[in-house]
């Protein structure tokens, strides 16, 4: 089975022998993909949803890894059974789902993140900032006219200082060509609301805010 280039992502973050907690897996492509290629030796697959819970399922029957991949019904990590598990992979949710899921656990801590926000990647980060967990690793992953964000994140203990800006960058080396695209497009967000604060007359001191944003984000790609 071929994963698509954001699951792919996630994957290449996983190590070998690492045990695997997928929430919000629906098909569970994750981690039969996992298991499947001898990556994890077993791993859980979690969704909220009956719906999507039947198909990760049918799909992992379909694979032949009933006896490893375990499918669970659970909001975020509520009904998964934390032994052995070394990675939680949350993927392909908005940003406040995942830091609503990752406050909601108790042993977060023991294990290695791996998220991909669909929207609200900072405030993912904050979370991480604020939770004394690093961002090891985060790359950016263009896949037709999406671009997203994957990030790799452990915890140390240490809180990071941090702005709007470390909340934006994270973990990204801008000078790759697809995290360079993707903090382009941050600064037009960051100018579009400006223009729009701007316009409105309602909060002069948070448009010059975002700007200054965008013109730091510009100077950190050179430009
Ligand atoms: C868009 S799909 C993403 C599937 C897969 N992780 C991916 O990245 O392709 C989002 C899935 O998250 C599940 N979900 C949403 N909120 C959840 C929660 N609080 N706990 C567990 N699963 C959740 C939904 O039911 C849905 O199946």
């Amino acid at each position: 089975m071929k994963l698509d280039l954001r699951l792919s992502a996630c994957a290449d973050y996983i190590e070998k022998g690492a045990v695997v907690a997928d929430v919000g897996t629906d098909h569970a492509y994750l981690p039969v993909f996992l298991v499947e290629n001898g990556i994890c030796p077993r791993a859980i697959a979690s969704d909220i949803g009956t719906g999507p819970l039947e198909a990760a399922k049918k799909n992992i029957t379909k694979h032949n890894l009933s006896e490893k991949i375990e499918a669970v019904l659970s909001d975020g990590l509520k009904n998964v059974n934390k032994d052995g598990v070394t990675h939680i992979v949350i993927a392909g949710m908005g940003g406040e789902t995942i830091c609503d899921i990752l406050s909601a656990c108790e042993w977060i801590n023991g294990c290695t993140l791996v998220l991909q926000p669909m929207t609200r990647s900072e405030l993912v980060r904050e979370f991480l900032f604020e939770n004394g967990f690093e961002i090891s690793s985060e790359k950016a992953i263009i896949d037709g006219k999406f671009i997203y964000t994957v990030l790799k994140a452990v915890y140390t203990g240490n809180k990071k200082e941090f702005g709007q800006f470390e909340k934006v960058v994270g973990g990204l080396d801008l000078t790759l060509p697809a995290e360079r695209e993707y903090i382009k497009k941050k600064i037009g967000q960051y100018e579009a609301s400006a223009f729009g604060k701007l316009k409105s007359k309602l909060s002069c001191e948070e448009a010059q805010n975002d700007k200054e944003i965008a013109e730091k984000l510009r100077k950190a790609l050179g430009e």
